[in-house]
């Protein structure tokens, strides 16, 4: 049993979960989490069968407690190329390899909330997923009301990218999701087809501008008492054009 009261200076440790988690991780993904896992799952991560993860524990609790998860992150790796986000990454094909760390589970008990424990866990994903050359970006999904989660994964400087529309289906309700995606080891988002335009567009009007100059210098050359023209056309193609849309009070990006 989990005892809500924190005391007054928490000693966090972070360490691997074990089997000997199994009745507490069960406990606290049924108290944080609206969908219910399966058995099978917390086996799984408490084995480490196709799962990486780390608990939070508080040392300063009393002894039988000292070792107790008051924490837990959990995630999986993923093929980069059957993965959802495959069009969210700038693909190199001749590396079939690729990989992506998918976050399964975040959660930290109540009363051990704005300590950092939940930033010191996903810190330990993105170091783990950085260790992995194969790896390219950590990837998520939040549930679109949960802004305590979504304020929190946008100052760990997670990407919003997308906005997937009843992604959840719980107790008979639909509800959207927001993806979130950190990207690791060079890992980045391709150019989208508003971006291509919009280079196209900025290279074709460089090009007109300076095809424009200097049929201009040569009139000037011509007829001298013209007054002096300065370029100030910025020549470099400049990418801004992102799409904004702003949901449940948090702005996101799409591409
Ligand atoms: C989201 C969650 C994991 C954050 O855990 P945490 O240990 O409190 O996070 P941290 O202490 O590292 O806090 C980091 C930031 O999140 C913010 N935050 C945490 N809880 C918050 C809340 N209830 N409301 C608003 N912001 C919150 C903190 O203020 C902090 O930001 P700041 O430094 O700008 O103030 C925790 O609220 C939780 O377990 N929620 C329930 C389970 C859940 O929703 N998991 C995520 C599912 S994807």
């Amino acid at each position: 049993m989990v005892d809500l009261r924190v005391p007054y200076r928490p000693i966090i440790a972070y360490r691997p979960i074990r089997p000997s988690d199994f009745a507490i991780l069960e406990k606290i993904h049924g108290d944080l989490f609206p969908i219910r896992y399966e058995s099978e799952f917390f086996h799984n991560v408490v084995n480490g069968h196709d799962i990486v993860s780390w608990g939070a524990v508080d040392h300063s609790r009393p002894n039988e407690q000292s070792d107790e998860l008051i924490g837990f992150v959990t995630a999986r790796i993923v093929s980069a190329k059957d993965s959802e986000i495959e069009d969210l990454l700038s693909f190199d094909l001749s590396k079939t390899d690729q990989t992506l760390v998918y976050i399964l589970t975040l959660g930290v008990v109540e009363s051990y909330r704005n300590l950092g424990i939940a930033s010191s866990l996903i810190n330990e994903v993105t170091k783990y997923a950085s260790n992995v050359y194969t790896c390219r970006a950590v990837y998520l999904h939040v549930i679109s009301y949960n802004n305590p989660a979504i304020h929190f994964y946008k100052k760990m400087s997670f990407q919003c990218l997308r906005r997937l529309y009843n992604f959840y289906y719980i107790n008979g309700h639909h509800y959207d999701s927001f993806l979130f995606v950190y990207y690791v080891n060079g890992g980045r988002s391709p150019c989208s087809p508003l971006e291509l335009v919009t280079l196209f567009v900025t290279y074709a009007k460089s090009g007109f501008k300076s095809v424009a100059a200097k049929l201009w210098r040569n009139e000037e050359r011509k007829i001298s008492k013209w007054p002096k023209c300065k370029e100030s056309g910025c020549l470099l193609p400049t990418v801004q054009n992102k799409r904004s849309v702003t949901g449940e009070g948090s702005r996101c990006q799409f591409v």
